[in-house]
Order: C-alpha cells, then structure tokens, then sequence
C-alpha cells in the first residue's frame, strides 16, 4: 500500500447541503478548507448553515479541532447562486438521487467554475459516465461518494469514469487523506465496491434465513463475531432500510445478472411495510427511531 500525500483544496464549493452535503462541508472546513454551499432557495441556505454550525460544534465540543467554532464559520459561505463556485478549486454535487437533476446540476456547476476546476459527484448508485456525459469536459469528473454520517465515517469511495484524468484520481486521493478519511478507488462499475459487496452479503443472509439455516441472530453473529463485521448482514439491512436495499438489488440485478435477484422474503417485507429501523421492524424488532 502506498501512503498518499495529503493536499487539502484551498477553495470547495458544495451544490446541495442536505444530510450528506453538510458533511461534506463539514470535513472540508475542519482540514482548512473555503466552503462555499449552494442550496436550491434561501430557507434551505440557511437550513444547510444551521445544519453544518450545529456538526462543528459538536466537533469542537468533542475536540476533533483546536479552532474555535467562529473561525471555522468564517470559512464558510452559503447561497443559492452558482456564480459562487467561479473560484472554486473543486465542487461537489450533493443534490437528491435523481438522473435529471443530477445532469441539470453538474451543467450549471460546469457553466459556473473555471476551467481547471474539478468536479465530484457524491451519487450512491448513478453511473459517473451516465452524468459525465452531460459534461463538456468531462476528464475533470469522477465520483466521490462519501458515507453516511460523513463525520463519522473513515471511507469515500473514489469512482473513475471511462473519461476522468488520473492526475485528478491521485489528487482526489490526497484531498480524501487530507479528511483524514481513506479512499479507495473503484472503476464505474454497478454499485461500485461498497454497495455491490453490502448488497450481496445482506441477500445472501436473506436467503439462508428463507431456508431456515439460521435464525437472524445467528447469521449476524457469524459475521459479527467470526469476521469482526460491527454489524451482521441482516442488522444493517435494518438500518440502511430495507426498501433502499432492495432498490439497489433491483439495479444490480438487472445490470449483473441472476446473482443479485431480489430474495422474495425481502420483497414481502417491503410491501408489509416493515422497512427496517425506521418502521420499528425488519428482520429485528427496533423499539425506537
Ligand atoms: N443519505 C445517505 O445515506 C447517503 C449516503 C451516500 C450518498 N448519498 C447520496 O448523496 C446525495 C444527497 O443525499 P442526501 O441524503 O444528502 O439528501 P438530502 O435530501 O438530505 O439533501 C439534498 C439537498 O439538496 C438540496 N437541493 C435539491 N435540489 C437542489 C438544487 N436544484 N440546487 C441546490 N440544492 C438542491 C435540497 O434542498 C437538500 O438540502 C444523493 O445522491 C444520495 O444518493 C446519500
């Protein structure tokens, strides 16, 4: 493994500063970064700001930095207006996972930066090549997913599009150390690393549990215990949600085939409602939230 120098970009811009592009903004204020968040209106602007000053200040509460909570907000800016981004040196689409406003957004990103600027899309399941193709430059995109919660999360997935220049990779790769977080670099391909893996764990625990091979318990705790997973298939089904899994099995099966058919115990869970966490029942009973 070789180390990666890191290389914190001086100016971020953020399109879309939700749950994800929050964190986003969050871990690159922390390394020393200029963020500025883009939101569609100015309730959600403000929203977003509320959303990434409380983060901080849970992380200079916890002491995951010496600045002072002032110092890093006047590192951040927010607005509705893409002109923003004209001085960015990378900016990060973080709009909701839908094909057309992801394509609308990244033309207005490109329309609004310079021309040396990079651009990252934080797209869980779209392919990066799909979206670069509504780029004129397309060499200056790839894929940065990052996880959910971002603070807490150590991993971002890095995807390389047929077009994306691997000068941009291995700066990508130095902007993710200088998070503090990993990357590991992944081709476009369906579900990427993370989702094709986590996906194919979790059927296969469904269908051992359609067979009657285990209880819920039990298949976790194999996984739990003999391969130092911190949650089994099945639990994590619970929290990622049910319905969210099977809407990716159903992707992968159509794109890689029979292996990822969708286990009819899913589908009967979703349609009975029971979703996982979120609903108070999945393969687990969950008393709250
Ligand atoms: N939530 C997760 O667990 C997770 C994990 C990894 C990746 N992702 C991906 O991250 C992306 C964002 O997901 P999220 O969970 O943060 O969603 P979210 O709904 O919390 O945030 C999306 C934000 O985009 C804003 N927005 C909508 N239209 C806009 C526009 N035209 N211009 C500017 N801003 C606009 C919304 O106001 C909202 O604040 C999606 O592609 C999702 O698949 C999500």
């Amino acid at each position: 493994m070789s180390a990666v120098d890191p290389l914190t970009p001086e100016r971020v811009g953020v399109l879309g500063g939700g749950r994800m592009g929050a964190g986003i903004a969050h871990a690159f204020l922390l390394a020393g970064s200029h963020v500025v968040v883009v939101e569609r209106d100015e309730p959600a602007a403000l929203a977003a700001r509320d959303r990434i000053r409380e983060s901080l200040g849970r992380s200079v509460e916890r002491g995951s930095t010496d600045r002072p909570l002032p110092e890093l907000l006047a590192a951040l800016e927010t607005g509705t207006d893409a002109g923003l981004f004209a001085d960015r040196d990378l900016v990060v689409e973080a709009v909701p996972e839908e094909r057309g406003l992801k394509t609308e957004s990244l033309r207005r990103i490109e329309a609004a930066v310079s021309v040396t600027a990079a651009i990252g899309s934080n797209t869980s399941s779209i392919s990066i090549d799909d979206l670069a193709s509504s780029l004129e430059h397309p060499e200056r995109f790839l894929g940065l997913h990052f996880f959910n919660p971002v603070p807490a999360s150590s991993l971002v997935e890095v995807v390389v599009g047929a077009s994306t220049n691997q000068e941009l990779v291995a700066d990508a790769r130095g902007w993710v150390a200088a998070l503090g977080k990993t990357a590991v670099v992944v081709a476009d391909a369906p579900g990427f690393a993370s989702s094709r893996l986590g996906v194919a764990l979790a059927l296969e625990a469904i269908r051992m549990l359609e067979e009657g091979v285990a209880t819920a318990a039990d298949i976790d705790a194999a996984m739990e215990l003999g391969y130092r997973h911190p949650a089994g298939p099945l639990r994590t089904t619970d929290i990622v949600g049910l319905d969210v899994r099977l809407g990716i099995a159903e992707e992968l099966h159509a794109k890689l085939g029979e292996r990822f058919a969708p286990p009819q115990l899913l589908r009967d869970l979703v349609a009975d409602g029971h979703l996982g966490r979120k609903t108070g029942r999945g393969f687990y009973e969950w008393s709250e939230g």
